[in-house]
């Protein structure tokens, strides 16, 4: 087969290296028949997702992410948004928010790439001060964590004294620092529960508050923040769905509107979703959620058959394969965290990942 070069050099890669690290040598990445024969087994994988004419443009730059991290002793973490070709071919460790959280905090690598959004980057900084954590590229945010400052928190402590505050992982290290414990969406409803009380706040996600405010006697207050993926869902058009064919079962993230929720046969964090439907082996099934999740479950059961609304996090998808490269070769971009800032947010990262275990 004749070689195929796909673009290497994005315009990050041609920056300046940080002079700490020094960037590794990259030789041409040509899909090779030797390639081809190294990544076949990468391949079975995905190929019920990913065409095999978009390989060869994939193969070369796996391999190469995938020999890197060992010459750099870096682990992949990667969230269940992630595409394909990422998820299957090059992570190490891939969940839920609260998964990667305690994932970083068990690993014993000196560098972590951190595949997912900004916020996730700094709670695996704040886990692990002493490794460097990299995020491939620094502008994949989050709606949730840009609905709230520091300031809009302490407001909060104001107008509620001695209400204890529950942050949504979805939020910065200086939010967090304001806050007495984190939460994700697996774990909402115990975190809430744990202080005993009868009123809490949970910050900033409206619908998650609302939603986990059913699931408790505990009065939940909340913020105005929403996700601007799970947001879009509509009770009418997953009605739609249902009615096109009654046995469609209906999955939702907690971020949705109650709407939505209502219509759901099941509601949990990304990691919950996954194991509903391989425990449950739907025959058509929709997850109301962010769309990649739909082909990273679909590549592990070709059984399901997966009605496909396709919302996607434009900040998720910041993350390709050629910027997880370069993060690898060029040690960028690094994430880090003002140590006061940290040591206060860590503790309330910390609460968490102690009452789960
Ligand atoms: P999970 O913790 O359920 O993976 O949610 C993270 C997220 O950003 C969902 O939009
Ligand atoms: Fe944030 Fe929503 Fe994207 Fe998740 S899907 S990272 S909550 S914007």
């Amino acid at each position: 087969m004749a070689a195929i070069t796909p673009h290497v050099e994005t315009e990050f890669a041609r920056a300046e290296a940080r002079p700490k690290f020094k960037p590794v040598e990259m030789t041409a990445l040509d899909y090779t028949p030797e390639i081809e024969a190294e990544t076949a087994h990468l391949y079975e994988r995905v190929k019920d997702v990913v065409p095999s004419i978009e390989w060869p443009f994939f193969a070369p730059t796996i391999k190469a992410i995938n020999d890197l991290k060992e010459t750099r002793n870096a682990v992949i973490l990667a969230h269940n948004y992630m595409t394909p070709e990422i998820f299957h071919c090059v992570a190490d460790i891939v969940g839920d928010s609260l998964q990667l959280a305690k994932e970083a905090a068990k690993t014993d690598a000196d560098v972590i790439v951190q595949c997912g959004v900004h916020f996730m980057a700094e709670t695996a900084k704040l886990i692990n001060p002493e490794k460097t954590v990299l995020i491939p590229d620094s502008r994949a945010g989050c709606s949730l964590a840009d609905s709230i400052t520091p300031e809009d928190v302490r407001g909060l402590r104001e107008k509620y004294p001695g209400v204890p505050i529950v942050t949504y992982i979805n939020t910065s290290a200086a939010v967090k620092a304001e806050c007495d414990i984190t939460c994700t969406s697996s774990n909402a409803v115990k975190v809430v529960e744990s202080f005993g009380v009868d009123r809490v706040l949970l910050i900033p996600d409206e619908y998650l508050a609302q939603y986990v405010a059913t699931q408790t006697d505990v009065e939940v207050l909340s913020w105005k923040g929403h996700c601007e993926v799970h947001e879009r869902f509509t009770g009418p058009e997953l009605r739609a769905y249902r009615e096109a064919d009654p046995a469609t079962r209906i999955i939702a993230h907690p971020e949705c509107p109650p709407e939505v929720i209502a219509e759901a046969d099941y509601t949990g964090s990304t990691a919950n979703m996954i194991d509903w439907v391989k425990t449950n082996k739907p025959e058509k099934v929709v997850l109301v959620t962010e769309c990649s999740m739909a082909d990273n479950v679909a590549a592990e059961t070709p059984e399901v058959e997966f009605v496909r609304p396709c919302n996607l996090c434009p900040h998720m998808k910041r993350i390709t394969l050629q910027n997880i490269l370069d993060a690898l070769v060029y040690m960028r971009e690094e994430v880090d965290v003002e140590p006061t800032v940290a040591a206060k947010a860590r503790r309330a990262v910390e609460r968490m990942i102690n009452l789960q275990s």
